[in-house]
């Protein structure tokens, strides 16, 4: 079943044009990568798709509905979540009081209950900084509960950029495995990655984008191929 569809989409700041007609869709279960040079547009795309940005045309729909042009807030409620770059944590708060703002929108506490249980589960190691001050978690610490925060609002769909960013490679190890967990749960995901290798690895689809447009589409088996990862990448064999 297809979650997200991204049509045609334009987007951009004021008279600065960032995105010119990108198209994309992912289904239930799936994981979808994109790469791409700095300053393409990655996180312009992932705000706008979150309702941050208002799109200068182009649709945008989350299981069937359209989206594009309501409030990111209303976004999240309808199934939608961002962890953005840079992970924005509330640092001065504990790490509790910092996975309670994921659960701002939801009525009913037992189901809120039931979702922080799941959580714990799933991040143990939040479970043992409960009371800690969030700034004083390491990096992947951090990264871990900015994803188990956004998961809080139950998503369908979850977009993360670049979440590996400041992490030793054995902790991108770590916080993989988890988005593994949680595709395995049914949930699209969507991550924005600078380490275009390790995203063509691990997502069903990576997209390479360039000029503000998808350029190629790769597989993991595409990662094995060095040459034309680059040539993707930089539109350039060298
Ligand atoms: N608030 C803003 N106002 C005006 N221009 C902006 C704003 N934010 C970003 N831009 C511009 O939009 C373009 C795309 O930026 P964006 O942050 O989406 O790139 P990116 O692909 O995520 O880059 P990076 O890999 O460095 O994170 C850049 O040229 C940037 O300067
Ligand atoms: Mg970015």
């Amino acid at each position: 079943m297809t979650l997200l569809t991204v049509e045609n989409l334009y987007s951009g700041y004021g008279k600065v044009d960032v995105l010119f007609g990108i198209s994309l869709s992912i289904s239930a279960g799936k994981s979808l990568g994109i790469v791409g040079p700095n300053g393409v547009g990655k996180s312009t795309l992932l705000k706008t798709i979150a309702g941050e940005i208002t799109p200068k045309s182009g649709s945008i729909s989350l299981l069937g509905e359209t989206i594009s042009g309501r409030k990111p807030e209303d976004i999240v409620r309808m199934g939608l979540s961002l962890v953005p770059e840079g992970r924005q944590i509330f640092s001065g708060l504990s790490v509790t009081e910092n996975l309670m703002l994921g659960l701002t929108g939801r009525k009913d506490k037992a189901s809120s209950k039931v979702a922080l249980d799941q959580i714990r589960e799933l991040f143990p190691v939040l479970n043992s900084h409960a009371t800690h001050q969030a700034g004083m978690l390491s990096g992947g610490q951090q990264q871990q509960l900015a994803i188990a925060r956004a998961l809080l609002s139950n998503p369908k769909v979850l977009l993360l950029d670049e979440p590996s960013l400041g992490l030793a490679p054995t902790v991108i190890i770590d916080v993989f495995e988890k988005l593994k967990e949680i595709i395995a749960n049914k949930t699209a995901v969507i991550i924005v990655e600078q380490r275009a290798h390790l995203v063509t690895t691990f997502a069903d689809e990576t997209v390479v984008i360039r000029d503000g447009q998808i350029q190629a589409s790769l597989t993991p088996s595409d990662a094995k191929n060095e040459e034309m990862l680059r040539k993707a990448y930089f539109g350039t064999g060298s």
